[in-house]
């Protein structure tokens, strides 16, 4: 959900967190139908609607990047606008991997926020067998991954990697004018407030 915020603020042809969605194009997120249902659920609560969530079928499970190609340059045409790809590192039902290089290529091509859902599967970059098969990673803006799976830290974390930490400032970003530094308090004039003026 972090990320589909920080890839809809960064992609949508509009200031989503100051206008909303209401009477925007519709936006548009695309994965496979083995991806992980925290997907369906974040497009949800974005206000982005499950009906703009396309999982796209495959007969072997895998994202295919021509498919999603042809879907990302449809998706003009019917007035909508992509703004993220989320593939899989390794889905939660079968460990599917989907094709993350041709993925992170088409992105590139479309201007879609790449999201590699990791949270299972992106540890296995670390050992020969999958280190090519994941090397596509390192094109993802954002990663998830879950440190109590396979890196085995021994309580349930959810950590997620990204390229550039300023399209999350901008989604998430709130300075409250009391602990602002430039605030100024009655009393102190343009002092900015010590952590024993400020109000707690
Ligand atoms: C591939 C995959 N994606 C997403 C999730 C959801 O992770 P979390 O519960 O940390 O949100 C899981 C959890 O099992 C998973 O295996």
């Amino acid at each position: 959900m972090t990320a589909l915020a920080a890839a809809r603020q960064a992609r949508a042809p509009f200031d989503a967190r100051a206008d909303g969605l209401a009477g925007n194009p519709p936006l548009t997120v695309y994965a496979s139908s083995e991806v992980h249902s925290c997907v369906a659920k974040a497009v949800e609560m974005l206000g982005i609607g499950r009906r703009n969530l396309r999982l796209l079928d495959s007969w072997d499970g895998r994202l295919d990047a021509q498919v999603l190609d042809r879907e990302l340059a449809a998706a003009h045409r019917h007035g909508e606008h992509p703004v993220a790809v989320v593939a899989s590192a390794g889905t939660a039902s079968t460990g599917t991997i989907d094709p993350l290089d041709e993925i992170a290529d088409v992105c590139a091509r479309h201007g879609v926020w790449l999201h590699i859902d990791g949270s299972y599967g992106a540890p296995a970059v670390l050992i020969d067998r999958y280190r090519a098969r994941l090397a596509g990673l390192r094109r993802a803006d954002s990663i998830a991954i879950d440190p109590h799976k396979w890196l085995y830290v021994p309580v349930d974390s959810g950590a997620l990697l990204v390229r550039d930490p300023e399209p999350l400032r901008a989604v998430f970003s709130v300075v409250p004018a009391s602990t602002s530094p430039n605030c100024s308090l009655p009393g102190s004039a343009n002092t900015p407030p010590s952590a024993s003026t400020r109000p707690g």
